[in-house]
């Protein structure tokens, strides 16, 4: 099987995030970092995709799957190095044939581009490492070039004086053919500043080799590898700034961009309308021509087109609202599928239901569906009128062109064209008003 295969580092504690949380997993635009990288690495089309994990490998094992079913994961039970981390994966793609790209988890940015000009520039060189520009380059590990060519890499514990006033930077990712860089790996050894095997040495080894080795430039802004809380909101902050530019670019109006935050897998349509102050958590699709106004909190749903969406909704995952629905201030929707037209203006929760089309739902309904301990199921059939405050206690089903009056507790099913009403009726007692009020007057002032 040719084609490229992913090898993405996630070991590390991150001890610097000051968490129990592995760094690869903490939440970046709706999603862990890990997802992040295994997207960028989406764009080279791989054929396998392996994990390298260590902390935390259960968690980030868990986490990788939702994102692809078919992810290999091999531990890497102490973390002695990203040489070392690399040769764990000797185990699954010794006799793979095709190339290798080495990305990390921590970094989430590389773009598509990037990864093909690695790959278009391997027809030239063994080794291919990414590179970029810093004016204040840090501790990054420095690219060593003579010309086009690509000596060595030197990290910034084992530089010297004059190495450190190098500006280009490595990144971490390197391509290479899987069996050469299996084969680079092995020959590491961990005699330097920080006794790591260094991923880093192959570049080195591949020379001595007669092979040849050369450098891709990216933007810094791609190779931003989050290490602190700090980072992470500074990669944050990042993401939301492109996202937003790439969502008006697709033709989608946002009223105030910067207070929307957008996630890795939103997607929105051309000519929705996003009001200000909304927040996209995973898993959301809003069609073409949607509307969402301000201040509404999305999750795992769907909007189709023509529907508006709030002030103030927050819809769940499992929301699936059709074409044409009318969701308003203060309903809450969680695993619901409301059908073409319904409407749901105001002070609404629907959870674990199916409304049919035209229906409307009056203002303060409840679908009572948690007895405490089992979820249950509200069925409601198309046009229906369901009067405001109506408790419809699950499981329960109203048929077609039915009603309820308002304030009813629905307990049992009502039939299609029925009128169900379940309150205590009104008694009205004349005069009643002013003589309690009497009442009430002359016993305060004996007290
Ligand atoms: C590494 C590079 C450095 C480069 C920098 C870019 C080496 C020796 N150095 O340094 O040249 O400028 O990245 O950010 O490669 N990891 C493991 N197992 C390990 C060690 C690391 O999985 O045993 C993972 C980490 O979780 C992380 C990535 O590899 O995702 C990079 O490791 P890190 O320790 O951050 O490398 P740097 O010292 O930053
Ligand atoms: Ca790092």
């Amino acid at each position: 099987m040719a084609g490229t295969s992913l090898i993405i580092l996630a070991a590390g504690l991150g001890s610097r995030m000051n968490s129990d949380l592995p760094k690869v997993l903490h939440p970046l635009a709706g999603a862990p970092m890990l997802h992040h990288a295994m997207q960028a690495g989406r764009a080279l089309d791989p054929v396998r995709t392996v994990i390298v994990a260590g902390h935390g490998a259960a968690e980030v094992e868990k986490a990788a799957r939702v994102y692809d079913p078919d992810v290999e994961v091999v531990l890497q039970a102490e973390q002695l190095g990203t040489g070392h981390a690399v040769r764990q994966a000797a185990g699954l793609l010794t006799g793979q044939s095709g190339d290798a790209v080495v990305l990390y988890g921590d970094t989430p940015f590389i773009r598509a581009e990037t990864l093909e000009a690695m790959q278009a520039a391997r027809a030239r060189h063994a080794v291919v490492v990414l590179g970029f520009r810093h004016e204040g380059p840090g501790r990054y590990g420095r690219l060593v070039t003579q010309g086009e060519a690509l000596e060595r890499i030197v990290e910034y514990k084992d530089a010297t004086a004059e190495e450190r006033a190098i500006t280009l930077c490595n990144s971490g990712v390197i391509c290479a053919q899987t069996s050469v860089l299996l084969d680079l790996v092995a020959a590491v050894g961990n005699d330097n500043a920080s006794g790591e095997y260094y991923l880093t040495d192959i570049v080195q080894i591949a020379r001595e080799r007669g092979l040849t080795a050369g450098v891709v430039i990216c933007d810094e802004a791609e190779t931003l590898g989050i290490n602190t809380r700090a980072e992470l909101s500074q990669a944050e902050a990042a993401f939301q700034a492109r996202a937003r530019a790439e969502a008006l670019e697709n033709g989608v109006t946002l009223t105030a961009p910067e207070t929307v935050f957008l996630a890795l897998d939103t997607v929105i349509g051309r000519d929705a309308v996003i009001g200000p102050n909304v927040v996209f958590g995973p898993r959301v699709t809003i069609e073409s021509g949607a509307e969402v106004r301000a201040f509404c909190h999305l999750e795992g749903c769907h909007i189709s087109r023509g529907a508006t969406v709030g002030p103030f909704a927050r819809l769940r995952p499992g929301a699936e609202l059709a074409e044409d629905v009318h969701v308003g201030n203060f309903v809450e929707i969680k695993n619901a599928v409301l059908d073409e037209g319904v409407k749901v203006g105001h002070l609404t929760y629907l959870g674990d239901a199916h409304v049919g089309e035209k229906t409307n739902i009056g203002a303060g309904t409840i679908t009572c569906n948690y007895d405490g301990v089992n979820k249950h199921h509200t069925e409601i059939g198309p046009r229906v009128f369901i009067g405001s405050n109506t408790m419809l206690v699950a499981p329960v089903t109203v048929g077609r062109d039915a009603m309820t009056g308002s304030g009813s507790v629905i307990t049992e099913d009502v039939p299609a064209e029925a009128l169900a009403i379940g309150r205590a009726r009104q008694v009205t007692k004349p005069g009643m008003a002013v003589r309690l009020m009497d009442l009430f007057l002359s016993k305060k002032k004996k007290v």
